[in-house]
């Protein structure tokens, strides 16, 4: 038996539970799919929505308090997906939000070229071999199957620092000969769409990249009709589009998100220590969600790694399974500077200046930007939730142990999968039973209390099969309580709340019931 909370979930794992419990779906899989999209199931739309919510409720409503003990404004937007191109032109995304890409020409895959490695034989002579970063085994076992080489006779250089050259003797990742990998060039990411019945250049639009340009197109209009004093921030929830070359890693990557992102508008002077705090809050958040701290990390950017518009950038990590144990991206925190408003008010011939009436000065606003995305963080909290575990059998004694994802239980016990969702952001919050299903007596009652409770929360009531199945059933979906109607409960109305982690049980009066759930934060 194992006990290991560091065991790495893999993304198959996840996919499986998703398509199984509701959680997320293949886009139009009835049609085979579409590479890059994906749908949520009820249970999925509710655990985004959760933590959607969460967002806006501690950003928006009531965001944390400032550096100088000073409560912090922030309001909300909700702008359009399609916008004027020129918006587009501005915030140089038609010029510069690029991906190399590297195309096969015998099996028509398509690459991300910085997300290729190539192996090179170390003497110069012989064949390459490329893989996908994350993929080297494969290419090792390539190279002793078909150069007979020992790998460690090889170095290896990212793709885009290949001599163009020596594409000929390159064995592309799924290619059965060298020489089919093209030159990297430059793809722009945004997906083009036309207005209206005609379909000519003067028509073209495009599908947002990002939900940020939106809001400094509305930032006068926000300045103008909310009297806000700076600093100030506006942020908006919503979804954005990137035609990814390679989307990968389920929905870490895909061409359809949704983002939660705030522009903090300060003056230039306090623009450092706004960065400082953001980046700090930010990961903070996270934490409290319940994401492990040892799970998440601060990455400060290479300058050469920097967006064009930001000159200083840290992103929030997490210590996702397909990483592990390395972390990838989750949320950026960009200092952009006046770059955005500057070039809107250039390209739109509108003064973006803030009129400052207390010391009667004009000021081009610093921006702060934290950036995440919502689709991503809902893939970190399935991550972070997963759990297998040993129970004795029926529940009787004894509290769950964690096990190896795979691995089967020793005798007396039997697994359980548990998805240990923060409770604001569990999708179903308390799942009512009746003790039995043949008993109008305790059904009526148990459906008076479901009927009572969902006023207030998702709520969901099985009456099918033995408690324990039901309780896995729950368990599953990560529902944090159960509650159970039994004779006792026709005499004294209480009833049984069995909670999810710990599987212990507890009697409470049901006039109590609601105060007991929001005490353990619903
Ligand atoms: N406005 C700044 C901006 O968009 P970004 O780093 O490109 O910055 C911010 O994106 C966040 O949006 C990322 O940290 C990530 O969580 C999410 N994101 C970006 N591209 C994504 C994609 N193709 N699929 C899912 N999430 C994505």
């Amino acid at each position: 038996m194992q006990n290991d909370k560091t065991t790495k979930i893999s993304l198959d794992i996840l996919t499986g539970l998703c398509k199984r419990r509701g959680f997320i779906f293949q886009s139009s899989e009835i049609y085979g799919g579409l590479n890059g999209f994906w749908d949520y199931g009820p249970l999925g739309t509710e655990l985004k929505n959760n933590l959607r919510d969460a967002w806006w409720q501690d950003m928006v409503r009531s965001p944390p308090v400032g550096p100088d003990g000073e409560v912090v404004n922030i309001l909300g937007l909700d702008s359009s997906i399609i916008q004027n191109p020129r918006v587009w032109e501005a915030s140089g995304h038609v010029g510069g939000f690029n991906d190399p890409m590297s195309d096969c020409r015998e099996s028509k895959s398509r690459y991300r070229a910085d997300h290729l490695l190539v192996y090179l034989p170390a003497s110069g002579d012989g064949h390459g071999f490329a893989c996908l970063t994350g993929n080297e085994a494969d290419a090792e076992k390539r190279i002793r199957k078909q150069a007979k080489a020992d790998p460690s006779a090889y170095k290896v250089i990212p793709f885009p620092e290949l001599n163009p050259a020596d594409l000929a003797r390159v064995w592309g990742p799924d290619a059965t000969g060298p020489g089919t990998l093209t030159e990297p060039r430059q793809f722009n990411l945004m997906f083009k769409t036309y207005i209206g019945a005609a379909s000519g250049e003067d028509n073209l639009a495009y599908l947002r990249p990002e939900t940020a340009q939106g809001i400094f197109t509305n930032y006068k209009h926000v300045v103008d009709t909310m009297r806000v004093k700076l600093p100030f921030g506006i942020a908006q929830i919503g979804k954005s589009f990137r035609n990814e070359v390679t989307p990968r890693n389920f929905i870490f990557r895909s061409r359809e998100f949704e983002q939660m992102e705030l522009e903090w508008f300060c003056h230039p002077d306090e623009a450092q220590k706004w960065y400082d705090f953001w980046v700090a809050e930010r990961l903070k958040w996270w934490e409290s969600l319940g994401i492990r701290a040892e799970y998440l990390q601060r990455r400060d950017h290479d300058p050469d790694e920097l967006a064009h518009y930001s000159t200083a950038c840290a992103d929030v990590e997490y210590r996702y399974g397909f990483t592990d144990p390395e972390y990838g991206e989750l949320e950026g925190v960009a200092h952009r500077g006046d770059y955005d408003l500057t070039q809107h008010q250039t390209f739109s011939g509108t003064k973006l200046e803030y009129f400052d009436q207390e010391t009667n000065t004009r000021v081009l606003p610093h921006v702060i930007e934290p950036s995440s995305g919502l689709t991503r963080g809902v893939l970190v909290l399935l991550n972070e939730a997963y759990r297998e575990e040993f129970v004795p059998k029926g529940d009787t004694e004894g509290g769950p142990l964690e096990a190896v994802p795979g691995s089967q239980p020793p005798e007396g016990y039997e697994k359980r999968v548990v998805m240990r969702f923060a409770p604001r952001l569990a999708p179903v919050k308390v799942a009512v039973f009746p003790l039995l299903k043949n008993r109008p007596e305790l059904v009526e009652k148990a459906k008076t209390l479901h009927a009572d409770l969902r006023r207030e929360w998702a709520v969901d009531y099985d009456q099918t099969g033995a408690i324990g199945r039901r309780y896995r059933r729950q368990d599953e979906i990560g529902t944090p309580f159960c509650v159970t109607i039994d004779f006792d409960s026709l005499e004294d109305d209480t009833v049984t709340v069995r909670e999810r982690d710990s599987m212990g049980q507890e009697r409470v009066a049901i006039g109590d019931l609601r105060a007991w759930l929001r005490d353990r934060g619903l």
